[in-house]
């Protein structure tokens, strides 16, 4: 229902059968153009464009119209004199006589030109979002969005979920992200967090009964940006009780299968592929694998163990690993192309990239002289060589080599056009290593947050080998990128102050970190866990891009600032006043 007392129609939908009909629009004047003494106008608004058709000589005001201007008419629709339809538009079959004129508002000249060439700079098109997303296309973007929260929704109640919100002034809680803080004017000296996400709200929204739990969420994180990462941003947020994690996979695996059916009209099928964490980077390099094309990598240290090469042969000896991407097709590569390949790997900390070209049967390289004959018979079985085949190799820790050839085998993927932008390849990458080892404090940290249960299996390891200790995580990958993740979580003290303790944290100790959660817990927590999808990373994947600038109607630039309204803004005396503070601004190194 759109029509209201300023409109009968809106600009997208008048046509042949409203012949005759006097209707009234009102839009901005997107162009405009004269033929013989008469006006043509595409009138814009939010659902569309229609023609409509001023005479001057009747029309006293018709003259003044510019671009952008408000306008409200009232005329005859007709229709379009033969060969003057647009087929590629509702309303191309007709157009609108102008009987009555009504000039709502002015405009002074925009900045840039309002359609979806989108040729502006990005800063002006933040800085006038507002005629930024007069664009059709920012509109569909928006609505997209909308229609994605509305099944959100919609599907979650269905299955009994419950929407709470939880507070955007918190308590710091230590580990994860680096968080916003804001001064209390009551509590001078004091200061409130804004959450980087409601983790620790809906662990204790468990342990209150309320069994399962969603949000839309805004997070708060200060952290450098990136085109799929916003200083604020939206969440999906999920917490259930008495689960494991087959039913977090069966309601996200629902929820998106519903997303997609109603928004984009689009199958997917379910249930998702399930990688190991292992095994997703010793095939694919990559923790968020794009599984659109295929080039998989390949373990071949047992094959060259038996080459004759210094540095496999070292890097081996220090158990290191050789791995090899067969680059299917490139043998035809340029020498720059393949120093184009070797410099990425440098890029992510590979010293060097070995290559071999599969050229009239044989292989050809500088390091083919040092492979005996075996062990290149073996090589071409094990990565499947043909002719016009491009072998790559990276020889060094394990995580460093394959991180290193995934980001090659992206590149390439890329440079070659594998990925078909109408396909959507989803896939749940599970059992992560609990703990990761930090250099700088010389000790065991969790990997994602030290709530997260271990394997059954792997408990065993926790005192005498934390590394082999699985979680009970799991992240959910969208062609390539990390829409979501989450973990089963721990509910028993036993099993937290074993986990604990592998971080070199007594109970106790915790317990002043994490005091409201594992005070909650003293009352019998129900075993839970949880996922947060990414919104914004979801949408622009729904829109077919990567930036989820474009899906966020005002988002901050690349240096976090919004160029509209001109936030971060200088403190003033007066507003240190209100909170009793004064400013000692440190000047950074
Ligand atoms: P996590 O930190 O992995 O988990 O976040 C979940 C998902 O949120 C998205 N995301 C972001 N999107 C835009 N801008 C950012 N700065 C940004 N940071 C993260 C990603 C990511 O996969 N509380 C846990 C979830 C849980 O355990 O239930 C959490 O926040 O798509």
């Amino acid at each position: 229902m759109t029509s209201s007392t300023l409109r009968s129609h809106t600009c997208g939908e008048l046509n042949k059968k409203d012949t005759k009909k006097e209707i009234k629009l009102c839009g901005w004047v997107n162009s405009r153009r004269d033929h013989g003494g008469i006006i043509f106008i595409d009138l814009r608004d939010r659902y569309g464009f229609t023609q409509i058709v001023l005479d001057p000589k009747k029309l006293a005001e018709a003259d003044k119209l510019r671009r952008e201007w408000c306008i409200q008419i009232t005329g005859l629709v007709r229709e379009r004199p033969k060969g003057m339809e647009n087929k590629n538009i509702i309303t191309g079959e007709i157009e609108v006589e102008v009987k009555k004129l009504n000039i709502l508002n002015e405009s002074e000249v925009p900045p840039f030109e309002i359609d979806d060439r989108m040729e502006a700079s990005e800063e002006l098109r933040l800085k006038y979002r507002y005629l930024d997303l007069r664009r059709p296309v920012m509109q569909e973007r928006l609505l997209v969005r909308h229609k994605a929260a509305q099944v959100v929704r919609q599907y979650l109640s269905s299955q009994s979920f419950m929407e709470i919100e939880t507070p955007m002034f918190v308590k710091t809680t230590p580990g994860g992200a680096r968080v916003f803080k804001v001064p209390s004017r009551t509590h001078t000296g004091k200061f409130y967090s804004l959450p980087e996400s409601p983790q620790m709200y809906k662990q204790i929204l468990m342990v209150a009964g309320c069994d399962r739990y969603f949000q839309l969420a805004r997070c708060l994180r200060d952290e450098d940006l990136r085109v799929d990462r916003q200083p604020e941003f939206t969440q999906i947020d999920i917490e259930m009780s008495f689960i494991d994690r087959e039913d977090i996979y069966n309601i996200i695996e629902g929820l998106l299968k519903d997303i997609f059916k109603k928004v984009l009209n689009v199958e997917i099928k379910i249930p998702f592929l399930r990688l190991s964490y292992q095994d997703t980077m010793s095939r694919y390099g990559s923790d968020k694998p794009d599984l659109r094309f295929e080039l998989e990598l390949k373990d071949v240290s047992s094959i060259m163990k038996n080459s004759e090469f210094g540095i496999f042969k070292n890097i081996l000896e220090k158990k290191g690993v050789i791995y090899c991407l067969n680059a299917k097709g490139c043998g035809k590569f340029s020498r720059t192309e393949i120093e184009e390949l070797i410099e990425l790997g440098k890029t992510h900390h590979l010293p060097g990239l070995a290559w071999i070209k599969v050229e009239d049967k044989k292989l050809e390289s500088s390091i083919v002289k040092y492979l005996p004959e075996k062990v290149q018979k073996e090589l071409i079985k094990a990565v499947n060589a043909k002719e016009n085949d491009l072998l790559l190799f990276a020889a060094d820790e394990f995580e460093k080599a394959v991180n290193a050839l995934g980001q090659v085998r992206l590149h390439i993927g890329k440079k070659l056009n594998l990925m078909n932008q109408k396909e959507y390849k989803f896939c749940w990458v599970t059992d992560f290593p609990l703990f990761e080892w930090n250099e700088e404090v010389n000790n065991w940290q969790a990997k994602h947050h030290i709530f997260t249960m271990p394997l059954e299996e792997d408990m065993k390891y926790l005192e005498t080998d934390p590394s082999e200790v699985k979680g009970k995580l799991y992240d959910i990958v969208l062609n390539g990128v990390e829409i979501g993740g989450g973990s089963i979580r721990i509910h028993k003290k036993e099993i937290q102050a074993r986990t604990l303790q592998v971080t070199g944290l007594n109970y106790e100790e915790a317990e002043k970190k994490f005091d409201f959660l594992l005070n909650a817990f003293k009352f019998s927590a129900p075993p839970h866990g949880g996922i947060a999808i990414g919104f914004d990373r979801l949408c622009a994947l729904l829109c077919g891009i990567n930036d989820i600038r474009e899906v966020i109607a005002f988002p901050k630039n690349k240096a976090a600032e919004n160029p509209m309204d001109g936030s971060p803004q200088d403190w003033t005396p007066e507003f240190l006043k209100e909170l009793n503070l004064k400013l000692d601004v440190v000047k950074k190194n």
